[in-house]
């Protein structure tokens, strides 16, 4: 009997917040003619077209995009869920930047801060709003890639992320996962994030070849690193082998050593081989894996969901293909108990 008036009392509660939730979720017709879930995330739009003016030249999935998104990773894991570490996902990196610029693991993030700058001082968000609303803009520039959320109201950073939390192309699997779990993340939400590397490249791995991509389709994201990731690997494209960097299979492509061993290690060769060939997979995985990297150590409750504000990416549709002159006997497989189940099996060369 108490119990079932207790039922009736929860439900009499859920059904008022269920409400309050509806009136708040209202869709609004901003001033600007765009509609959003909520009236507070109209401010956005025109911080959207600054951004991609100022930033993307214009709506492009060029070197800033790529190097916003990396921007991202790179303010956001400075957290720990054991605490001790910095904010999280704060914008520490563009606020702190003196400090954190120096950190060993940020080399090449210099050029896009200094990008990023004057275009966060042009507008009013705080640096963690602007740093992550920057990264789903620019990801969605890209063709290819999920429309990733964003939450709006970080407060300003208080202080710069330590030393050591981003994690080293010439980092082992094992201290690789150990800092992703440490900041929250499994083993396949490492992969997932990993994605990110299908529209990048590496200034200064082999400064010698500033610009080299991880894929032969740097513009797209699609889930080609996936799979060149898995080719054998034949040559150094610059100056022989440098720190972080095993051979790769391609004249013009660098393989990063991490990626080469988070693609044959048993913790995570199977999603890295499942990837291939799957966008669906791919974008959800890595949808999923960033809307919580980008509000790692927010207090959510107080974040505002505006991701109808980030443009929708042009879709990839069809298949990837091998490249030219590859095919399936270049494939190299660690682990051997995924090779009949993966989704190789039917690409084509
Ligand atoms: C195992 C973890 C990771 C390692 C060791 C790693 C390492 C690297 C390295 C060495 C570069 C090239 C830097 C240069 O020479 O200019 C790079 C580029 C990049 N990384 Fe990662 N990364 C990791 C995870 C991530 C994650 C989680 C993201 C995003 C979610 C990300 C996004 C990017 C992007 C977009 C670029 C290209 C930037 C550009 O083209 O300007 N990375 N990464
Ligand atoms: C770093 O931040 C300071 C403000 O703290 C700013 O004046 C400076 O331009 C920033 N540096 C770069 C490279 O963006
Ligand atoms: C700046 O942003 C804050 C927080 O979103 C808002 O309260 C304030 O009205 C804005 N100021 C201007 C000048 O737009
Ligand atoms: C090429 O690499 C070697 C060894 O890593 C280094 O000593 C040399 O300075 C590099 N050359 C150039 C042009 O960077
Ligand atoms: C899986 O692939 C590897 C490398 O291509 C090969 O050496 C191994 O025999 C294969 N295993 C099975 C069970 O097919």
């Amino acid at each position: 009997m108490a119990f079932a008036r207790l039922s009736t009392f929860v439900a009499l509660v859920l059904g008022a917040t269920q409400i309050v939730n509806a009136a708040t979720t209202k869709r609004v017709t901003c001033a600007t003619g765009q509609v959003t879930a909520n009236a507070a995330c109209c401010a956005l739009f025109p911080a959207v077209d600054f951004i991609q003016e100022n930033l993307f030249d214009g709506g492009e999935c060029g070197e800033e995009a790529h190097s916003a998104l990396r921007l991202s990773f790179h303010d956001a894991i400075g957290f720990s869920i054991h605490g001790g570490k910095g904010g999280g996902a704060d914008g520490s990196i563009l606020a702190f930047n003196s400090t954190e610029l120096e950190f060993h693991a940020n080399g090449g993030i210099d050029d896009i801060v200094a990008r990023q700058f004057p275009v966060f001082q042009g507008l009013n968000l705080t640096a963690g709003d602007f740093v992550h609303l920057a990264a789903a803009v620019g990801t969605a520039n890209c063709p290819g890639a999920p429309q990733l959320s964003f939450f709006f109201g970080r407060p300003p950073p208080l202080a710069p992320a330590p030393d050591l939390t981003v994690p080293e192309p010439t980092d082992s699997v094992t201290k690789i996962l150990e800092r992703f779990a440490d900041a929250g993340f499994s083993p396949a939400e490492a992969v997932a994030l990993l994605s990110s590397h299908t529209i990048a490249a590496a200034d200064v791995v082999d400064p010698t070849i500033p610009g080299t991509p991880f894929d032969s389709t740097v513009g797209t994201f699609d889930t080609q690193v996936f799979l060149e990731v898995l080719l054998k690997g034949t040559l150094f494209p610059g100056n022989g082998s440098q720190p972080g960097e095993v051979k790769s299979p391609l004249a013009g492509e660098m393989r990063l050593q991490s990626d080469f061993a988070i693609s044959q290690d048993p913790r995570t060769a199977c999603l890295w081989q499942l990837m291939v060939d799957d966008q669906k997979l791919m974008m959800a995985e890595f949808k999923a894996a960033m809307a919580k990297l980008q509000v790692l150590g927010q207090n959510t409750r107080k974040l505002i969901d505006c991701s109808d504000v980030v443009p929708v990416p042009q879709p990839f549709t069809g298949h990837i293909k091998f490249p030219a002159s590859f095919s399936k006997k270049d494939l190299q497989i660690a682990v051997s108990s995924f090779n009949v189940s993966f989704s190789l099996i039917s690409l084509q060369n």
